[in-house]
């Protein structure tokens, strides 16, 4: 047993689901061997509680360290909106200045609230939309949180949320009363969003998707978007939370020339430190005056000061570059041993986030192997990875000999069709599953 797992079977008595946050769950990756916790870490390195390092090619942070671990651009701005005091009676500067610069980034937007998580961002949305708008349901496309309108969507049909992004979701202290009040629909389909328009049109007070997640948008969806909610006037949020400041400095819809009447950022703009923004189009973000969105601490200092910073940084050295770089690096790497193994991979995500399925019937036990291969190796890996600026070519020289390696005995194990015995824990788990 290592101090880890030892820690997380405490964790799982004392704290339902061991963690908060599903993609944090051991389980996810390697049952009962992935190092749930860390003492330190910092550019792309993690070191485990039993002293074990690591170079992180998977989450970084699930997706929140875009420029890398305890950078220390962005902790010195922390450090000094510390020691001027985090919180306090009156107001912090920097979120002016911070909401300037998210509408000059985005000349289309004119406001900026102000939030600290993507799920609240997201909730704040909806609740801006439906308050200018003044109408309930909500079409939408893609993840946005754990919150009670987009759990809603299961209260009709379970496999709604299957279908957008996460298997097994159970609408479970959701009120019955939201049935019918989110509806999905799904990335690059046209024809399946026309529908909808036209089947709830006059009741439709919000429409929300990811700019981007597996597919670039096709030009004929993104028109089509624009034009049927312009001409129902219903407000067009666009989720950045996963893929801004990935692709441009800003939100991916400024590549894909999409014009949204609000849009969401969080992770992904300051470097692990709690912060979020909607930004939207004015006479839309003034219905927020309409509504009741407060709360204490969505007004620390830290937030701002981290994103400030982060953006600055990501702004001189056109970080979004070397993600891209770095992300097709690596799927180079996937694709060169995977043909050299004789192993057969389907391919995914964004340029800066890349990742990779098994194509054969045990698609997880192969993916369990990867992780656990891997860490042996000295690796965090799964089967994405979120490049960071701290990722470097020797790290990712050095990733590449680890997963050569790996692939060869994977090679063999399919041949020899006998994964799952080489195994040291149990399978991985995939979508939500209780934890008991
Ligand atoms: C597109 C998108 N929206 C919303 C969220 C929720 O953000 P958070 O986990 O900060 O609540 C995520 C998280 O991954 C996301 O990718």
């Amino acid at each position: 047993m290592s101090k880890s797992t030892d820690l997380y079977l405490k964790a799982k008595k004392i704290i339902p689901g061991g963690t908060q946050l599903l993609s944090k769950r051991p389980e996810m990756f390697l049952p009962d061997l992935w190092p749930a916790y860390y003492s330190k870490a910092k550019g792309c390195e993690v070191w485990d509680l039993d002293g074990n390092k690591y170079i992180d090619m998977s989450y970084m942070g699930i997706g929140s360290c875009t420029i890398g671990y305890a950078d220390d651009d962005i902790d010195n701005a922390v450090i000094d909106a510390l020691k001027r005091g985090n919180m306090c009676t009156l107001n912090v500067p920097e979120e002016v200045e911070l909401a300037e610069l998210l509408c000059k980034l985005h000349p289309w937007a004119d406001m900026v609230r102000f939030c600290r998580t993507g799920g609240e961002a997201c909730a704040i949305a909806i609740r801006i939309a439906r308050a200018y708008s003044k109408r309930d349901i909500v079409l939408f496309g893609g993840y946005h949180g754990w919150s009670d309108w987009y759990l809603a969507s299961n209260i009709e049909d379970e496999t709604n949320l299957d279908k957008a992004h996460l298997s097994g979701l159970e609408p479970n202290g959701v009120p019955q009363a939201l049935r019918g009040t989110s509806i999905p629909f799904y990335y690059n389909d046209t024809e399946k969003f026309k529908e909808l328009i036209e089947k709830y049109k006059g009741k439709i007070g919000a429409v929300i998707i990811e700019s981007v997640r597996n597919k670039d948008p096709e030009k004929e969806f993104s028109n089509t978007l624009r034009e049927l909610c312009t001409k129902y006037n219903i407000p067009l949020v666009i989720d950045e939370v996963s893929a801004g400041f990935r692709i441009a400095v800003g939100g991916a819809h400024l590549k894909h020339g999409i014009e949204p009447d609000i849009s969401i950022f969080a992770k992904g703009m300051s470097n692990g430190y709690p912060m979020a923004a909607i930004i939207g189009k004015k006479n839309i973000m003034e219905a927020s005056q309409n509504s009741f969105i407060s709360s204490t601490y969505w007004t620390d200092r830290i937030g701002p000061a981290a994103a400030l910073a982060t953006i600055k940084k990501m702004i001189n050295n056109n970080v979004y570059l070397h993600l891209i770089e770095k992300g097709l690096k690596i799927k180079a790497i996937w694709q060169e041993l995977s043909a050299k193994h004789n192993i057969k991979l389907n391919y995914g995500g964004m340029e800066p986030v890349p990742h990779f399925g098994f194509a054969y019937n045990n698609p997880l036990v192969l993916k369990t192997l990867f992780t656990q291969l891997m860490l042996d190796r000295g690796f965090l890996a799964s089967n994405a990875v979120y490049a960071s600026f701290a990722h470097k070519d020797e790290h990712i020289d050095k990733y590449k000999i680890a997963v050569d390696e790996s692939f060869g005995i994977i090679s063999l194990a399919i041949n020899q069709n006998n994964a799952e015995s080489l195994l040291k824990g149990p399978v991985c788990h995939s979508g939500f599953q209780r934890l008991t």
